[in-house]
């Protein structure tokens, strides 16, 4: 066993998935930095919607990308993007506007690209503020951005229970239909990605859930 070993872990799933609830707590419980790239692509979203660009202009989204610089801060055992060194509010990344708009910017090449290597660039971002690894989340991660992650997990759960969990965040949030373009496009669609460990949590509590991948993290541990 390695004296430091440092490691990557990819959980994607679908829209309430209870991803970042998970990964948020196996960050803190193995001191890894903890990457929610959805608020990522929301943070673009809200940003480019605020320059009033739409969705269906690419030409002028790949304008306004090249404008855009891109940093992060690292808070506690999170990794927030900042654009022109700000950071776009909470409340901002989970509007409705941005809700509805996401998945659309999402399945533009160019804003794929733009986010491919901020995201991969985490790894050092880890490395240099000394946490023991990077645990990120999203919908590509395992089978994109970094398909040799020493843990691969897919977590999914039925869509009623996770329009359930969205309204008790005081969200109404139409999970199913961004689960369908999330999916069903043509770059780095929502997949489960061969040889990644799915998960149902529909029945599971989120220790419940924790803790199956807790194991396995555990288990690759002892193995680096
Ligand atoms: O995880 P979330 O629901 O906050 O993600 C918001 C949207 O961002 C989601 O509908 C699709 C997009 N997304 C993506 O395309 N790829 C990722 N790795 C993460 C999110």
């Amino acid at each position: 066993m390695s004296l430091n070993p440092f490691l990557i872990v990819a959980i994607d799933g679908g829209a309430a998935s209870g991803k970042s609830s998970t990964a948020r707590a196996l960050a803190e419980r193995f001191h890894f930095l903890h990457a929610d790239t959805g608020s990522y692509y929301r943070a673009l979203t809200a940003e480019l919607l605020h320059r009033g660009v739409a969705a269906t202009d690419p030409a002028a989204v790949r304008a306004e990308l090249a404008e855009l610089h891109f940093g992060t801060e690292v808070f506690l055992s999170s990794a927030r993007l900042k654009i022109h060194g700000d950071k776009i509010s909470n409340a901002d990344i989970r509007s409705a506007a941005v809700n509805a708009a996401v998945s659309h910017f999402a399945a533009l090449p160019e804003v794929r690209v733009t986010l491919l290597a901020y995201q991969r660039g985490l790894a050092d971002v880890a490395r240099k503020h000394d946490f023991r690894g990077l645990v990120m989340e999203g919908r590509d991660i395992g089978s994109v951005i970094f398909p040799h992650a020493d843990c691969r997990f897919f977590l999914h759960a039925d869509p009623v229970e996770r329009v359930r969990r969205r309204a008790r965040e005081g969200q109404a949030d139409a999970v199913a239909e961004r689960d369908r373009l999330d999916s069903s496009r043509e770059n780095a669609p929502l997949t489960c990605p061969v040889g990644a460990v799915a998960i149902d949590s529909t029945h599971l509590s989120l220790p419940e859930v924790v803790e199956k991948l807790a194991r396995q993290i555990f288990a690759r541990l002892l193995k680096a």
